[in-house]
This record gives structure tokens, C-alpha cells and sequence, in this order.
């Protein structure tokens, strides 16, 4: 039996009327949506208008249309940056940021097409606006910030920076790739205007999923050219939502398992879901500082995290430790820099990393109290070792 406690990087498992879902869209749905109008085309348009709608209701969107569907959040935050910045702009970001975010801000910089001033962050991993406010400039025309960290959990106060940003004039992208279903998220509140998410992380969906929600006040430029199934006499790609962004027959299953976790959380509520996660996070959070040979990452109260831990046990690799725990405990988790150097960097974890736990939705105290008791016997073995103690762990 596998302890599942990777899921920042994609829930597991899913919820079981996702499953049951599949198996029936797959045997009697599955028509092409938009492209014919026999009755599996409808079932399958409705699929899609259908998750589209609960995006919509998930994140206080208006319009659903305006929410595009993507691969998965990194085909939507480069969707953003590309569609957006032009040559001579100024974009500022922070150092937490997953490189799906600073590896096309690093490219633009060092093609010498623009500015970027990335942020710095307080010991727990916040960032303050006033920060953002004093990055700010002239050319400023995006400001790119992670929602919550996927490296240490830590949430960002996207609500105070959304109003600094718009007073500006400029541009504001939220990453929400570990927030997405796990945080409310209301996009006029925080004066957001793009959203970019994933379906497969704590939305509960498919992988190969994901989506951007583009607001009133930004024009994309166009990111696929295809088929749209309407307004096909057009020479050009329509320029009205979501067809300005999509393009080709679109990911319907994914989809059709999106719905049905939609539905799920919206059912069981965003509230109750932070408050079951927070109360493993917390009790994960206990653990570990209680013991005291573990160095823990992050805001010390939950409240300012989603469900993610970075911790390291001094002396040993953290990729030792996630070998030791899944070897002798069967526990999933993942080590190394997820993705995001410059948040190692800021942590001090730089180029090593940390080992991360990620409970989920579907995670139970029983699964927290035994990758405690894992990592204690592992510490223990490391206290009772000589000399090379992560060696002398890898063997035990
Ligand atoms: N970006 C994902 C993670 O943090 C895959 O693990």
C-alpha cells in the first residue's frame, strides 16, 4: 500500500464518480463537441460548456467563456506571458516562482526583449506588497505571482497586490497551480485578470487538463490556430472567447472527469475541504517541530499555507530521505527543487532542495501519524549512525 502524500504535484486519487464517469462518457459519449449536431456531439458540447460553467461558479468569474482551456497550468501561464508582453515592457514576478513562469521571463529578459524585477520574500516565504509596489515602474505592463508556493505552501497575498497592480495599469497573472480548489479564489475580489490553473492537482481532475481565465481588461494573442468548429468562413481566428484561444478538438474526457470533480467540491464546499487539509497540515506541522531534528520550511501557521511541507533532516540528502520513506514505509513524496531554484535560493535549500509532503483531499490522520513515525525512526537511525549517515540510512 502506497501513503500518497505527493499531491502537489497531482491528486491521488481521484474521487470515485470521476472514475465511474469515464468508463460511461467513454462508452456512450464520446463525440467530438462543436462539430456535429447528432446527439453524442451535444452530450459532448455539453461536457464542455458544462465544466466551463463550474470554472466559472469555482472562481466568481462572470462570464464562463472567458475561461479557456489549456494542457495544464503551464501551457496557460506561457498562453499569459506570451500573449501579453511585448518588447520594452517591464514585467515583475517574485523568486518563488515555478519555472514554468521564469523560464519564459528568463528567456525574454536574456534575448534582451525586457525587464524583469523579481521580489524577495520574508524568512517564511511571504511576499510583501509593499514590495511589489516599489517594483513597479513606467513600463511595468505584467505582474506574474505564484498563489500559494508549491515548494513551502505558502500563500501570497494576491488580494492586496490585485489592487496595487490595477491602480497601475498594469497587468495581473496568478499562478494557482497549488490553490486552484484548495483556496477560495475570486478573480474580481483580488482584482485578478489572469488565472492560470491546473485540473489534475486540487481541482480533483484528469491530467491533461487545465485552463486560463482571461479577464475583460486584457486582449491575448492568439496562442493555437485551428479549427474552432464555429465561425469557420473566417479567414482569421475568431477573436470572440474561448475560440480566440482554443483551438481543435478539445480534451473531452479530461474534461468529462473535470466536470464530475467540480461538482464534487462544489458539493462538499471549499471550506470544509482548506479546513480538513489545514487540520493534516497542522498535525504534519506538530510532528515534525515537536521531534525538533527536522528544519521546517515555511510560515509557521497554517493558515498562511495550502496543504504543502518542505522539511530536511540536517546530515542527510533529502532525495535519501524520500528513497528511505518510500522503501520502508511505502510513502510518496517528493524531493529536490520541484521545479522552482529561486525559491531554494531564497530558503537557503539551493541546489539540493527539500523533501516536500503533500497531503490531499482523500489523505487521513492514520497516513500523517505513519510518515511521522517514518521520518522519526529515520532520524533515529541517523542519530545511531557514525559516519556518511545518509549512506548508512540508504542501507538500512
Ligand atoms: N509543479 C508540480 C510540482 O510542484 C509538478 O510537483
Amino acid at each position: 500500500m502506497t501513503v500518497y502524500l505527493d499531491n502537489a504535484a497531482t491528486s491521488f486519487p481521484k474521487p470515485a464518480r470521476v472514475y465511474e464517469r469515464l468508463r460511461e462518457y467513454l462508452e456512450r459519449y464520446g463525440g467530438c463537441p462543436g462539430r456535429g449536431g447528432y446527439r453524442m456531439a451535444k452530450e459532448a458540447e455539453a461536457v464542455v460548456a458544462d465544466t466551463r460553467a463550474l470554472l466559472a461558479e469555482l472562481f466568481s468569474v462572470q462570464d464562463p467563456e472567458r475561461i479557456v482551456f489549456t494542457l495544464n497550468a503551464t501551457d496557460a501561464l506561457n498562453m499569459a506571458i506570451k500573449g501579453t508582453v511585448m518588447p520594452g515592457d517591464h514585467v515583475v514576478t517574485t523568486v518563488l516562482e515555478h519555472n514554468s513562469v521564469s523560464r519564459p521571463l528568463n528567456r525574454l529578459e536574456r534575448k534582451g526583449l525586457i525587464q524583469v524585477t523579481r521580489v524577495g520574500v520574508s524568512p517564511e516565504g511571504r511576499v510583501d506588497p509593499e514590495d511589489i509596489r516599489h517594483a513597479l515602474t513606467a513600463r511595468t505592463t505584467l505582474v506574474a505571482v505564484i498563489h500559494g508556493s508549491n515548494v513551502t505552501g505558502a500563500l501570497q497575498p494576491v488580494e492586496a497586490i490585485g489592487p496595487l497592480v490595477r491602480q497601475h495599469g498594469a497587468w495581473f497573472l496568478v499562478d494557482a497551480s497549488q490553490t486552484a480548489g484548495a483556496v477560495p479564489i475570486d478573480v474580481e475580489r483580488a482584482g485578478i485578470d489572469l488565472l492560470a490553473f491546473p485540473g489534475h492537482k486540487a481541482l480533483l481532475g484528469l491530467p491533461g487538463t487545465g485552463g486560463l481565465y482571461v479577464g475583460p481588461r486584457v486582449r491575448l494573442a492568439p496562442w493555437r490556430e485551428g479549427g474552432t468548429g464555429v465561425l469557420s468562413e473566417l479567414p482569421l481566428q475568431p477573436e470572440m472567447l474561448p475560440y480566440a484561444l482554443e483551438a481543435g478538438s478539445p480534451n473531452t474526457l479530461g474534461l468529462a472527469g473535470l466536470r464530475e470533480s467540480l461538482q464534487f467540491i462544489l458539493q462538499y464546499g471549499m471550506s470544509w475541504i482548506r479546513t480538513h487539509e489545514l487540520a493534516l497540515t497542522q498535525r504534519l506541522l506538530d510532528g515534525v517541530n515537536t521531534d525538533g531534528r527536522f528544519k521546517v520550511y515555511g510560515p509557521a501557521d497554517s493558515a498562511h499555507r495550502v496543504a504543502v511541507i518542505s522539511l530536511n533532516l540536517p546530515g542527510c540528502p533529502p532525495e535519501a530521505v524520500a528513497e528511505r520513506l518510500d522503501r520502508a514505509a511505502g510513502i510518496a513524496v517528493r524531493a529536490g527543487l520541484h521545479c522552482a531554484p529561486g525559491a531554494h535560493q531564497a530558503l537557503g535549500t539551493f541546489p539540493r532542495g527539500t523533501v516536500r509532503i503533500s497531503p490531499g483531499y482523500f489523505t487521513t490522520e492514520e497516513e500523517i501519524d505513519a510518515c511521522l513515525r517514518a521520518l522519526q525512526d529515520l532520524a533515529d537511525d541517523q542519530w545511531h549512525s557514525h559516519d556518511q549517515p545518509h549512506e548508512a540510512l540508504l542501507r538500512a
